[in-house]
């Protein structure tokens, strides 16, 4: 097939999309797919008549990659443009057979190019417009959850410009956990457990947006449970060596353990399988996805929020489940595109 693997963009994961879109487009041509790496606000200005021709054989991803992070220092200009889609990228992907999303965050994972392409009629992988908006909104997320029975923890909104009542008297209190309602990868995600520390931690992640989301902590376990196609995949837990699983432990290796089947009971384990499953079906989430779970010492599961497009290196969550059941990386990059390609049909 001819692919276009979207990825780079304006979030604040721009980077780990990079990395995400450079590894599928790798598996992709791995199984003689003709991908080629195109970040969705940067474009590819040196294409200009053949574009059909781009989709060759010889292709070199890293230079592609290159080629996006070049622009790395010059988004702020290109914003001024007024666009967000970058030179040539709806005409290649009007091109390509299905556009394999490696985008991570705002304009990417929330449902915007998403609603564009079902309106052009580009087929793309992950969930719709809908639900991607849904998941990506945080306060929206847990909403649904409590009216849906789907385990959550406790948590207020906040919005810039209200009071903020101290954790006492919030209805929350300490140690609590403060993030930004669409944020992604624990940008702006913090702990605090004083009352300082909470008015800290609510400066900062009111620095990134301006609706914020404070939580009950919940001592424990930390899990992730991926969904391909209405299945669950095998739990995998995440044990940070230090502190929460925040961006270090997220992307530096060897900061966490990962361990996949989770040691759990097989009770668990299908506890786990079938909150995340409500949580995905919930958000009206379709192809796959990954929901992230908390356990507390009294084995109660609490869902914390679902990622439409998770992370996809070969040694990211999602294809670490995946190799459980025998799939390999590329394999489950192809599965990925057959599945949405099919739901896009219906
Ligand atoms: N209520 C909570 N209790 C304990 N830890 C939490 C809680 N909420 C978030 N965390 C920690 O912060 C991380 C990031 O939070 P999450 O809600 O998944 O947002 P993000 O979209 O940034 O991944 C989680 O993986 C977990 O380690
Ligand atoms: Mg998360």
């Amino acid at each position: 097939m001819n692919i276009v693997v979207l990825a780079g963009g304006i979030s604040t994961e721009r980077e780990i999309s990079i990395v995400s879109g450079t590894q599928v487009c790798k598996a992709l041509r791995s199984k003689g797919h003709r991908a080629i790496l195109i970040d969705v606000f940067c474009g590819d200005g040196r294409i200009d008549q053949d574009i059909e021709g781009t989709f060759s054989e010889e292709y070199d991803v890293d230079q592609a990659a290159a080629y996006a992070r070049s622009f790395d220092g010059k988004l702020e200009e290109l914003k001024k443009r007024g666009s967000f889609f970058g030179p040539n990228v709806i005409a290649l992907c009007q091109k390509a057979d299905t556009v394999f999303m490696a985008l991570h965050g705002a304009n990417g994972e929330d449902g915007k190019i998403q609603a564009v392409f079902e309106l052009l009629g580009i087929p793309y992988t992950g969930s719709s417009y809908l639900g991607s908006a849904l998941a990506m909104d945080k306060d929206l997320t847990k909403q649904l959850f409590r009216e849906n029975g789907v385990p959550t923890p406790r948590g207020i909104v906040l919005r810039k410009g209200n009071p903020v009542l101290s954790p006492s008297e919030n209805g929350v209190g300490l140690p609590c956990v403060v993030k930004p309602s669409r944020g992604g990868s624990s940008v702006g995600v913090s702990i605090p457990r004083s009352d300082t520390a909470y008015y800290k931690a609510v400066e900062m992640a009111f620095s990134y947006e301006d609706v914020l989301i404070v939580e009950q902590y919940i001592s424990g376990r930390e899990f992730s449970c991926g969904i391909v196609d209405g299945e669950a995949y095998p739990v995998i837990e995440i044990a940070p060596l230090q502190g929460f699983y925040d961006y270090t432990n997220k992307y530096k290796a060897g900061s966490t353990v990962e361990t996949c089947p989770a040691k759990i009971s097989e009770e668990l384990s299908k506890k786990i399988q079938k909150a995340s499953l409500d949580a995905y079906h919930t958000l009206h989430l379709n192809s796959y996805g990954r929901i992230d779970v908390m356990m507390d010492a009294q084995e109660n599961v609490y869902c914390l929020e679902a990622n439409t497009l998770p992370g996809m290196t070969p040694t990211s969550l999602l294809p670490q489940e995946a190799a459980v059941l025998g799939m390999d990386f590329p394999a489950l990059c192809e599965k990925l595109i057959e599945v949405s390609l099919r739901d896009n049909m219906s």
